[in-house]
């Protein structure tokens, strides 16, 4: 699987009364959705993540508040500051991801492809590099 990231833009479908948002599978969300799950309440200073997933798609929006991520290819690591219910960071492929800087009001909602399985998931930066190259090199 190529390893990407992009900042996707959700259509806002707003009228007098405020704004609505809908993600549909297939349409502005380009996998079945098997799992959602949020991360808020976050502590302060605290940081998450420093892992990678072998399979796994995900599309995280901060809907409330800000975070950054810091996303690593391997090659460039990169920080991008979600602070918007209308765009969604889409990750799909060996990409390391931490994230930081949670504001005391953040709701991070994630969006995956698969059920939670620990198997799937590189812990340790050495193996998600280790990853990498067995992914490269055939
Ligand atoms: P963890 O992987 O440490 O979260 P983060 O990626 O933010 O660092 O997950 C925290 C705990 O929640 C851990 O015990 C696994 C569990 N968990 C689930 O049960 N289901 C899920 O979908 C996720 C993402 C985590």
């Amino acid at each position: 699987m190529t390893a990407f990231y992009k900042l996707v833009d959700f259509m806002i479908k707003g009228d007098e009364r405020g704004s609505l948002i809908a993600i549909e599978q297939g349409y502005n969300a380009p996998f079945e959705i098997k799992r959602v799950y949020y991360i808020f309440d976050t502590k302060k200073g605290v940081e998450r993540g420093f892992h990678a997933h072998k399979n796994l798609k995900q599309i995280a929006i901060a809907v409330k508040g800000s975070c950054t991520f810091v996303l690593d290819n391997g090659k460039k690591r990169e920080e991008l500051t979600l602070n918007t219910p209308t765009k969604g960071l889409l990750i799909e492929g060996l990409i390391w991801r931490e994230m930081k800087d949670f504001s005391s009001d953040c709701v991070l909602v994630v969006l995956a492809s698969e059920h939670y399985d620990e198997c799937d998931y590189i812990r340790e930066y050495d193996k998600f590099l280790e990853a990498l190259h067995n992914d490269n090199s055939w």
